[in-house]
């Protein structure tokens, strides 16, 4: 009620260039708050419509324009925030968005959608609850391979020049944050966490992405901690704190026919906890794309009880679909793993299990110290098709 006479807020004007050479005034730095298109906390009414809306006059204003969510619980259905804008846009989230429990609801992939933007910032340290305890029973795509996705949390499409920091992400119906066709991105001091037991609900997939950096995140989910997909290219991955969850996935690759090649990724300075993988490499077997995965470095990574610490499987292929005698036709070379050392709790520390027809090459296992404690005996190093040179000491002892 105290803000009744101005809907909006006009923080700064800049009249003209210092130096007035310049006669054409710009357009100031503009607040857009969502309550005052109607935007209310109340955990109930949806707000669908009062957001949309403050980021369609946030995304036309001429100066740099800022989105802002205020402390609360803001009940959100599926919702797609679009540019091209006019210039840098800001969407804060102090609050709560929450997302509907019924996945039908949400008439999209994903609940929340930036897209065609340039210059956005998503931050102020809010949650995102995908609300996801009721839908993952309904998920049953490890049985069914014709599942029917159920949203994910956040998208970003063909965004570039962008950044998403301090933000939680929690409880997803299926994946948190999703990359597709985004460049010159940074993903930091973001939070994101769904139960262990929860499926599918991977906390970063990244797919035909270029120049993104994620660091600084915590992610504990029921899937992979980050997924790497097709087309995806230089991307460094630094300070990540992963588990429970699948680990750090390159791929799956080669399922599907026009798949892009995959270079010049680095993880490093990492902890894995009671992952079920620490780094993985997968591709299908049979694949139906010829493509490169090349250019790795997996550096400085600590291992706490992880299942497969170091792994390649260019073998997968889940729910036996593929023939033994198919074998993945997707080229991995030039992998470095560099001081990666903790506790596995699979006998096998590392495994590495190339394809017969495109074997690795160019492999690098440098400082590995990696210890399995169990009845069964000190850790092992397993090798299939893969070629390559060790340095220093690597315990389990190197089998390339
Ligand atoms: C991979 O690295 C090598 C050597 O550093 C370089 O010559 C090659 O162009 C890189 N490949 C890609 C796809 O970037
Ligand atoms: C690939 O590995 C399998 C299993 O170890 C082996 O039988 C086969 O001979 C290898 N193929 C090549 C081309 O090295």
């Amino acid at each position: 009620m105290a803000n009744t006479v101005c809907c909006l807020t006009l923080i700064l004007f800049i009249a003209s260039l210092a130096s007035g050479v310049s006669a054409a005034a710009s357009a100031g730095r503009m607040i857009f708050d969502v309550r005052s298109y109607g935007a209310l906390g109340d955990g109930k009414t949806d707000n669908a419509i009062a957001f949309t809306r403050a980021w369609k006059d946030a995304c036309q204003w001429k100066g740099s324009a800022r989105v802002f969510v205020p402390l609360g619980t803001f009940y959100l259905g599926g919702v797609t925030f679009a540019g091209p804008c006019q210039n840098r846009i800001s969407f804060i989230i102090k609050g709560t968005l929450l997302a509907p429990k019924d996945a039908n609801a949400i008439k999209q992939d994903t609940w929340i959608i930036f897209r065609y933007v340039d210059y956005l910032t998503v931050s102020g340290g809010g949650t995102l609850d995908g609300q996801g305890t009721s839908a993952w029973r309904l998920n049953d795509c490890t049985r069914n391979p014709n599942c029917r996705p159920l949203p994910m949390n956040i998208a970003f499409q063909f965004v570039r020049f962008s950044r998403i920091s301090r933000i939680k992400s929690i409880n997803s119906k299926m994946g948190h944050l999703n990359f597709f066709a985004v460049e010159y991105f940074e993903i930091t001091r973001v939070s994101i966490r769904a139960p262990e037991d929860s499926p599918n609900t991977d906390g970063i997939k990244i797919g035909s992405s270029h120049h993104m950096k994620i660091h600084d995140v915590f992610i504990g989910t029921g899937d992979d901690c980050i997924a790497i997909l097709s087309g995806t290219t230089n991307l460094d991955i630094y300070s990540v704190k992963c588990g429970p969850g699948h680990g750090i996935s390159v791929g799956s690759l080669g399922r599907f026919k026009d798949e892009k090649s995959v270079y010049g990724i680095s993880v490093r300075d990492s902890v894995f906890t009671g992952t079920s993988n620490g780094v993985r490499i997968k591709t299908w077997a049979p694949s139906a794309s010829r493509n490169t995965v090349s250019n790795f470095t997996f550096q400085n990574l600590q291992m706490i009880n992880v299942g497969n610490p170091i792994i390649i499987d260019q073998q997968y292929c889940p729910n036996n679909q593929c023939s033994k005698n198919s074998h993945s036709q997707v080229q991995i070379e030039n992998v470095k793993f560099n001081n990666i050392w903790g506790t596995s709790t699979d006998k096998v520390a590392v495994k590495l299990q190339c394809s017969q027809t495109a074997p690795c090459k160019d492999v690098e296992l440098a400082g590995i110290n990696l210890v399995h404690r169990g009845i069964d005996g000190p850790a092992t190093a397993l090798c299939e098709n893969v070629s390559g040179w060790t340095r220093g000491k690597i315990s389990p002892p190197s089998c390339i």
